[in-house]
């Protein structure tokens, strides 16, 4: 059948289609930034049964120039366009990150040591907080992204492209780091997706170091080209896969206001003292583990995570999501006083078919606060809550909070007669 596909293929470029939104709607809803947005397709990439795809695709079709970054959507699709659901692969993450790189030289892609020439590319975090690049990208989603809003609202948007920002000789690129697990025939579907070192048969890195005998789980088990164990005599074809990705951006104008990105991980060892320490594990595990309510009636079991972060400004949150893996119950950000900044719930599926597969995190609630309710203050230091059903073992789940944060609040005349 896959052969069928090869005439459609060849129309299925890598710029599906791009349009401009309806001029109905930007008519009807009034001062709305009037966007663009166009579907790309990645590079294609195979996975066959228990196989683990983890690589960066550099270089990415997105849109060139000064423009303001208003949304990215991401999923699997097959050869013919279709939606691959999550119990067939299991999108571990898709992470886009920003980078600039010499126009001269050879795309990274084609030369992983030019990554490292730091004369020749250079990797453009978001706001932080982790250490070094760890956590540094725009937008990094897992199985939750066909049910996950990434709108930034008007009038905000990421300033991206900015021609006075870019040094001479040098080009604003993306690239887009996909992490996907084909968990078809799989003897334990939840520990593929887990990356239990055991199912995978690992017990070295990616860089050929022994992992140590406590590490039982996580993305140092489940590498490019690692294999997660299938049933025996499960037969599956090898598939072509793709991701196809929506962006949605404007051109940039003073009136849009931009937004920074944070990304706060409940692993971070940071204390609050000195604020050049940050450690993200990025991953942590979950123990069984379950307590007998005061009255002694039932059983709870909840695993709660907490720590502290801080912005290195005040601002005013536009957008929040948490990030959870499956048994995820919610997460919270709090402010010093104990208020709610944000709290981000887990949407699990309750059927079969791409976006609604049972048993997964199919997407996650996110915030929008209205303009100037929330504000972080300067040097506020902020908790961060992720809780987790502990009624199994968990590995490699992740406590994530991702914030956009403005600096400024629209102006309420500029936003009532702008002509945008
Ligand atoms: C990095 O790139 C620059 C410019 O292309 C080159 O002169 C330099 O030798 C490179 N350094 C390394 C360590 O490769
Ligand atoms: C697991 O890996 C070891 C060596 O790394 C190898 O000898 C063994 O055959 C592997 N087991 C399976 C089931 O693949
Ligand atoms: C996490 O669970 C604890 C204990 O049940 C609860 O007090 C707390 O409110 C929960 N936090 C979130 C973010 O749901």
């Amino acid at each position: 059948m896959a052969h069928g596909f090869g005439g459609c293929l060849l129309s299925f470029t890598i710029l599906v289609l791009a349009l401009i939104v309806p001029c109905s709607q930007s008519l009807r809803i009034k001062n709305r930034i009037k966007t663009k947005s166009a579907v790309f397709l990645s590079p294609k990439f195979d996975l066959g049964p228990g196989s683990v795809q983890e690589k960066n695709y550099y270089d990415i079709d997105f849109p060139r120039g000064h423009i303001a970054f208003k949304r990215f959507d991401a999923e699997v699709v097959d050869e013919a366009g279709r939606s691959v659901p999550l119990h067939e692969i299991y999108l571990h993450h898709w992470a886009l990150v920003r980078y600039r790189i010499r126009k001269d030289v050879p795309d990274v892609e084609h030369d992983a040591t030019q990554k490292r020439n730091q004369s020749n590319f250079v990797y453009v975090r978001n706001r932080g907080i982790c250490q070094g690049t760890v956590l540094g990208q725009y937008y990094g989603i897992g199985s939750e992204t066909r049910k996950l809003s990434t709108f930034v609202p008007d009038p905000y948007g990421m300033e991206v492209g900015n021609p006075a920002e870019i040094p001479d000789g040098f080009e604003e690129r993306w690239f887009l780091n996909v992490h996907a697990i084909d968990t078809r025939g799989a003897v334990d579907r939840l520990g593929c997706t887990e990356c239990r070192c055991d199912l995978y048969n690992v017990t070295k890195d990616e860089h050929g170091h022994p992992l140590s005998p406590d590490y039982i789980g996580g993305l140092h088990c489940c590498y490019d080209q690692t294999r997660c164990k299938v049933r025996e005599g499960f037969q599956g074809a090898r598939r072509s896969l793709y991701i196809r990705y929506t962006v949605e951006w404007a051109d940039w104008s003073d009136f849009i206001l931009p937004v920074q990105i944070y990304i706060f991980d409940v692993t971070d060892t940071w204390t609050g003292l000195n604020s050049a320490e940050h450690h993200c594990k990025v991953e942590y595990d979950i123990a069984e583990s379950c307590k007998t309510t005061t009255d002694g009636t039932n059983h709870e079991c909840i695993d709660t995570k907490r720590n502290k972060a801080r912005i290195p400004s005040s601002g005013y949150v536009v957008y929040g999501v948490a990030h959870q893996h499956t048994g995820g119950i919610s997460s919270t950000l709090y402010g010093e006083d104990g208020r709610v900044l944000c709290s981000s719930i887990p949407i699990y599926g309750k059927g079969k078919e791409a976006g609604n597969e049972k048993g997964y995190i199919v997407g996650m609630t996110t915030c929008y606060p209205q303009p100037g309710s929330v504000k972080i203050l300067d040097g506020e230091t902020m908790i961060l809550e992720s809780n987790y059903s502990s009624s199994q073992p968990h590995t490699g789940v992740m406590g994530l909070f991702y914030i956009l944060v403005a600096d400024k609040l629209p102006n309420p005349s500029l936003s009532m007669h702008s002509p945008l």
